[in-house]
């Protein structure tokens, strides 16, 4: 019989929930690879996650990519909870990826929807030495960064190497080489081996990994059963505290414990 005739969705969720020690996970129903109403489901899940830890005050740092569109699209006000001490940042600069699933349009949608504030990061994702090196002595790109770094909750997308590879369009020689290095999952700007350790980072402005490490709350969010080893591998990396995905996704994950 298949896992999810002898799971039910909690079921999965507590195994994988104990298996990395996350204080969370929710699994909605379906494969959100084929469905795009599971995508929907999975956006409104993780709406209703981020909501569930946000306070009146704090920032949010979010990552770009199309299942965070679906979060911020299914994002709405919860009661009366006044969220205009609110801010959105995005985790790192986004100008790689099309602009409806750019970091910076993700948090604007975020931070309207929820009548909260924003603040943006006009650079590249994918920065040269030479881009980087000048950037950083930007007053206001010091400034923003600074402001992105001291997040309270990161909410981020989780990729597939090689599938990141292509989207940015990075050239096949780097490619290869990432490849070559054992990638198989990017997240913020990081690809991750197999056994979760950082095997190549890229040249961005936004969150490090040291940021990322003491963040209060780290929330990822991806699903499709193509995606379940990359999720694995960010899970190995170890510090997620809440994991949205869905049912396919779920499934294979299990099967790989
Ligand atoms: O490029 C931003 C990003 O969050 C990546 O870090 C991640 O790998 C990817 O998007 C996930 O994209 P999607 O949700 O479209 O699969």
């Amino acid at each position: 019989p298949m896992a999810k005739e002898l799971f039910g969705l909690n079921e999965l969720g507590e195994k994988i929930r104990l298996a990395y020690g996350l204080q969370k996970v929710v699994v909605v129903p379906g494969d959100s690879d084929s469905s795009p109403l599971t995508k929907r489901d999975l956006g409104r899940a993780g709406a209703k996650a981020l909501l569930g830890v946000m306070n009146q005050a704090g920032t949010v740092a979010v990552t770009g990519g199309s299942t965070l569109a679906a979060v911020a699209e299914e994002l709405n006000p919860q009661g009366s909870m006044p969220m205009k001490n609110s801010w959105f940042v995005p985790a790192r600069g986004g100008l790689g990826e099309s602009v409806e699933f750019q970091a910076n349009t993700i948090a604007s949608t975020m931070a309207k929807r929820l009548g909260a504030q924003y603040r943006l990061l006009h650079v590249p994702d994918l920065l040269s030495d030479d881009a980087y090196q000048s950037l950083v002595q930007d007053r206001n790109i010091q400034e923003i960064v600074q402001v992105i770094r001291q997040c309270r909750i990161i909410m981020h997308g989780i990729g597939d190497a090689m599938e990141m590879t292509r989207r940015r369009n990075l050239d096949p020689s780097s490619s290869k080489e990432i490849q070559k290095e054992g990638a198989v999952a990017e997240s913020f700007g990081y690809y991750f081996n197999e056994k979760g350790e950082v095997v190549h980072r890229m040249i961005t402005l936004g969150l490090r990994l040291e940021d990322i490490m003491r963040t209060e709350i780290v929330i990822g969010i991806a699903g499709g059963k193509d995606k379940a080893t990359a999720i694995h591998s960010v899970l190995k990396f170890g510090h997620e505290n809440i994991l949205v995905t869905d049912e396919a996704a779920a499934t294979e994950i299990c099967r790989q414990i």
